[in-house]
């Protein structure tokens, strides 16, 4: 009896430790994970031409081992880099918090078969006539990267992270 009691509370201690272990959420329907990847390529204040490829690399965050890695890539332009308030419950950048989707990729962690299209070695930036921004108006552009994990702990079903580089877009 005594033996039964302890172990009930044994177990309730250790998910009590791995309760506070996990990183505090904020009360939201879009959950933020607490880690975020790293844009390699670009780099920050990159010169980057209009309408030229730049190389592109995005190491996953993955913290939470799951089996794919999906991110969406987006040019940014303001002031300021989007922030996590700009992610939409479907998992996408608001409208109007960026200018152009490069498109939504994908990482298999454990070889796989990719439900999804990998991700491009190089970014195609597009024109400024293309981009047909205000030219009354000062802009910073970013290259921002959206990532999505799946079956993190926390019962969260899924959570996403928001990193961004500034570049500097040039004419040629
Ligand atoms: C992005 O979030 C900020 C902060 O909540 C908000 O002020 C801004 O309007 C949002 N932008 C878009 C396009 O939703």
């Amino acid at each position: 009896m005594h033996f039964t009691v302890a172990l009930i509370f044994t177990s309730l201690l250790s998910s009590l430790a791995s309760a506070t272990a996990l990183p505090k959420r904020e009360a939201s329907t879009v959950w933020e994970s607490p880690f975020t990847g790293t844009i390699v390529t670009p780099t920050a204040d990159q010169a980057v031409p209009f309408g030229a490829d730049v190389p592109f690399e995005y190491d996953v965050s993955a913290w939470c081992e799951p089996a794919f890695s999906p991110f969406t890539v987006y040019l940014t332009a303001g002031q300021n880099p989007p922030v996590f308030d700009n992610v939409t419950d479907s998992g996408a950048l608001a409208d109007g918090a960026f200018v152009l989707e490069f498109g939504k990729f994908v990482v298999s962690r454990f070889g796989l078969p990719l439900p999804g299209p990998p991700p491009p070695s190089t970014l195609t930036m597009p024109t400024l006539e293309e981009l047909n921004l205000d030219p009354t108006s000062d802009f910073n552009f970013f290259i921002t990267v959206l990532e999505e994990f799946d079956g993190c702990p926390g019962d969260v079903g899924v959570e996403y992270s928001l990193t961004s580089v500034g570049i500097d877009l040039v004419s040629v």
